[in-house]
């Protein structure tokens, strides 16, 4: 699948001011600087679709963007990073918690890791609280380009490792780099494969 339109639609604080539930929905979640906005414009072709920086805490707001005139893109604030300041983390935490429990089209909410780095507590709660949830979600490690193919395969098998720890069944994931635009097939084909079902 290629995306061939990808447009802005609205920013919120609020889920239930989101825009109607009535299209398929997939979200890129993570902690903040991991690279979401970066991943949902390779994946749209565009450039400049969602702000991206290079300093943590860009993104503040839960960001629709429709595709194809089909289903929604969502771009959200990340969690967990000290540099942000701590009343800002616990109320984007708050929001970010209403939408994945409250939004009934989240198809499937990507988490975000960077590929670079060891398991990090922050994230295996997160995606255990995921689980107990019951919320569909599938991991994304990104930032490949920055490893040797032998440390991106050494630390995919360290952190599945750390997985089992908790996970009888390491979840879905992909790789991606929103520099090279690896992954970038991959996760289309498996929204695609998740619309059509
Ligand atoms: P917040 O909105 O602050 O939570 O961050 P974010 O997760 O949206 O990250 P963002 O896309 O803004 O990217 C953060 C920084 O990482 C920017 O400097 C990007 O250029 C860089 N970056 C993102 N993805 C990649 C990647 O795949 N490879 C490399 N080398 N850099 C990346
Ligand atoms: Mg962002």
């Amino acid at each position: 699948m290629e995306i061939k339109e990808a447009q802005f639609v609205v920013s919120n604080t609020d889920v239930e001011k989101c825009p109607a539930g009535n299209r398929p929905e997939y979200a890129f979640i993570g902690r903040s600087n991991v690279g979401k906005s970066s991943l949902i414009n390779m994946l749209t072709n565009k450039k400049t679709l969602a702000k991206i920086s290079g300093k943590p805490g860009k993104t503040r707001l839960i960001n629709h963007f429709l595709i194809d005139q089909n289903w929604y893109l969502v771009d959200l604030p990340g969690y967990g990073y000290a540099q942000v300041p701590k009343a800002e983390r616990l109320k984007w935490e708050k929001m970010l918690r209403n939408y994945i429990l409250k939004r009934e089209n989240l198809y499937c909410l990507f988490v975000l890791i960077d590929s670079r780095h060891p398991a990090q507590k922050v994230d295996l709660d997160f995606m255990e609280w995921l689980g107990l949830s019951q919320i569909p979600f599938s991991i994304i490690f990104t930032k490949s380009d920055k490893l040797r193919p032998v440390e991106l395969e050494a630390n995919l098998k360290a952190y599945e490792e750390k997985m089992f720890e908790t996970w009888e069944v390491m979840p879905h994931y992909l790789v991606s780099s929103s520099e090279t635009g690896l992954g970038k097939e991959e996760i289309l084909s498996y929204i695609d494969s998740v619309n059509k079902n």
